[in-house]
C-alpha cells in the first residue's frame, strides 16, 4: 500500500505491454463497428515520488479492433517518452520537442487526424505520432507547423474536419490558439494574453465562437520545491472567466465575460441561440487543486449552464445537474451547435468512477447505468450508427473495470437503450488502469 490513492486499486499502473487476440465476446458485437476503440492514461513507469500526481504517469495507449462483428485484437503500448526509453531500454524517440519538461510524456487523450493517430498531452509536450496498432512513430510538430504547445482536448469542427486547440506553456505569457487544418498542418495561430500562467485543460466552439477558458489554477513555482510534480494551484483572487474569440477574429476582438470562480476541465458542448447568445454546458468544480495536490479532488463536480451574451452583461449560472459527474462527451457530430444528449461518467466509489449518466438536455431528463460497485466505467464514447443517422442513434463504448475480475471489459451500449442489456460485453486479459480520454476511429 502507498498513501496515495492514484497509485491503489485500479490507478496503479501496470508493468508491461499486452497483446491479445479474439477476445471473449457476451452478446452480439454490431456489425457496422468497423474500427479501434482507443483509450489512453498515466501509468508511470517507475517509482513515483511522495507527491505522485495523478495527471504525470507515463503514457499507455490502448486499442481494442472491432471488425465484422469480431474482436479481432487488443493491445497496449507505452508512448515511448524519454523516461520510458530510459527505463526500458528502447531507443530515443526521435522528433522535435518543443519542450523539455515532463520528459515528453504524452498520456491524455488519443485522437486520429489527417490519417494518423496522435497521443496528446497539455502543458506544452509535443504531440506523439503512432502507427495505427499504436506504437510510438516520433514527436511531431506538424511538419514544422506547431509553434507552440498542444493540448489533450482539440476540438474537432463538424463542418470543416479541422481541429481548433488552446495550449499553454509555463514559458508563455499567452495562451496559443491554433486551428490544424484537415492536411494535418497549422493553418493559423493566435496568441491570447491572459494575466496569469493558467491551467487551461479544454475548449469549446460555436458556430462563430472559438471559447477560451481562463481560471483561477495558475502555475507556482513554490510547489516545484516541495517536490510537486504537478506545480500548478488553486488562487483565491485570481478569478474566472469565459473568452469569446470570432472564429475569424483577431485577439483584440475577444470578449470576456466573468463567472463564479471555479474550475472545469471539460464543457460538455456549447452553441448559440436563436438571440445569438452562447449557451455553454459544463463540468464545473468549486475549486480544483486547493487542498488535495493529488488528483482532481476539491468538490463535487457538476453540470452547468452557462448563457452568455457576447455584447456583455453578467453570465446567466443555472445547474442542470448536481449529482458528481465528469468525463462529458456528446455526439461529436454537433460540436458547436444545438444539442440533446451528453453523455458523463458518474463519479462514484473509487474517486472519479462509477456508473454513467445520460442527460436529456431537452426534458431535464437524467438517466442513471449503475452495474454494481464492482463495475467502474471509464469516459463513455458515442458512435453514430451510420453517418446519417439521428442524434443518439448509435453506440456508446466504454472501458470498464470489473473489480471480481481484477481486469477490463469493454461494454457496447445502444445508447437509446442506455439502461437495457448491453450489445456486446468484451473480456480484456488484464486491467485498463483508470485514464482519461480515447476515441473511436473508424476504418478508413
Ligand atoms: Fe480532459
Amino acid at each position: 500500500m502507498t498513501d496515495n490513492a492514484y497509485l491503489e486499486d485500479n490507478y496503479a499502473p501496470v508493468a508491461d505491454e499486452t497483446t491479445a487476440h479474439d477476445l471473449p465476446v457476451k452478446g452480439e458485437i454490431p456489425a457496422e463497428l468497423n474500427g479501434r476503440l482507443m483509450r489512453i492514461g498515466p501509468n508511470p513507469v517507475s517509482e513515483p515520488g511522495p507527491n505522485h500526481h495523478w495527471f504525470v504517469g507515463n503514457g499507455l495507449v490502448h486499442g481494442l479492433w472491432l471488425r465484422d462483428g469480431k474482436a479481432e485484437h487488443y493491445r497496449s503500448r507505452f508512448v515511448r517518452d524519454d523516461r520510458v526509453c530510459e527505463v526500458k531500454g528502447w531507443p530515443a524517440t526521435p522528433g522535435p520537442r518543443f519542450s523539455e519538461i515532463g520528459g515528453g510524456a504524452a498520456n491524455t487523450n488519443v485522437i486520429s487526424h489527417a490519417g494518423k493517430t496522435f497521443a496528446i498531452v497539455e502543458a506544452g509536450g509535443n504531440p506523439v505520432e503512432l502507427t495505427d496498432e499504436l506504437d510510438t512513430v516520433a514527436f511531431s510538430d506538424f511538419d514544422g507547423t506547431l509553434p507552440g504547445p498542444f493540448s489533450a482536448h482539440p476540438k474537432r469542427d463538424p463542418d470543416t474536419g479541422e481541429l481548433h486547440v488552446v495550449g499553454y506553456y509555463v514559458g508563455l505569457d499567452e495562451l496559443q490558439y491554433n486551428v490544424v487544418g484537415t492536411d494535418g498542418r497549422v493553418r493559423k495561430t493566435i496568441e491570447i494574453p491572459v494575466a496569469g500562467k493558467t491551467m487551461v485543460h479544454d475548449c469549446s466552439l460555436t458556430e462563430n465562437y472559438f471559447i477560451v477558458f481562463d481560471m483561477p489554477v495558475l502555475f507556482d513555482a513554490a510547489l516545484l520545491e516541495q517536490d510537486y510534480p504537478l506545480p500548478y494551484r488553486w488562487f483565491d483572487d485570481y478569478g474566472t472567466r469565459v473568452g469569446l474569440l470570432p472564429r475569424d477574429g483577431e485577439a483584440a476582438d475577444i470578449s470576456w465575460h466573468e463567472v463564479d470562480p471555479c474550475f472545469l476541465f471539460h464543457p460538455l458542448n456549447s452553441y448559440e441561440d436563436s438571440d445569438g447568445r452562447v449557451v455553454l454546458d459544463v463540468v464545473r468544480h468549486p475549486k480544483m487543486f486547493a487542498t488535495d495536490m493529488t488528483g482532481p479532488n476539491d468538490g463535487i463536480p457538476t453540470l452547468d449552464r452557462w448563457l452568455i451574451d457576447p455584447e456583455g452583461g453578467p453570465v446567466k449560472e443555472s445547474r442542470l445537474d448536481e449529482r458528481a459527474q465528469e468525463f462529458p462527451r456528446i455526439d461529436e457530430r454537433l460540436i458547436g451547435k444545438p444539442y440533446r444528449y451528453g453523455y458523463c461518467g458518474h463519479v462514484g466509489e473509487g474517486l472519479l468512477f462509477g456508473g454513467l449518466l445520460k442527460h436529456d438536455l431537452q426534458t431535464g431528463e437524467t438517466l442513471e447505468r449503475n452495474e454494481g460497485e464492482h463495475r467502474q466505467f471509464q469516459e463513455p464514447v458515442f458512435v453514430p450508427r451510420h453517418a446519417g443517422a439521428d442524434e443518439d442513434d448509435g453506440w456508446l463504448l466504454s472501458y470498464v473495470h470489473d473489480k471480481k475480475r481484477n481486469a477490463a471489459d469493454v461494454v457496447i451500449l445502444n445508447a437509446q437503450d442506455f439502461q437495457g442489456e448491453p450489445a456486446a460485453v468484451i473480456e480484456l486479459p488484464g486491467r485498463v488502469p483508470f485514464g482519461f480520454h480515447g476515441n473511436w476511429a473508424p476504418d478508413a
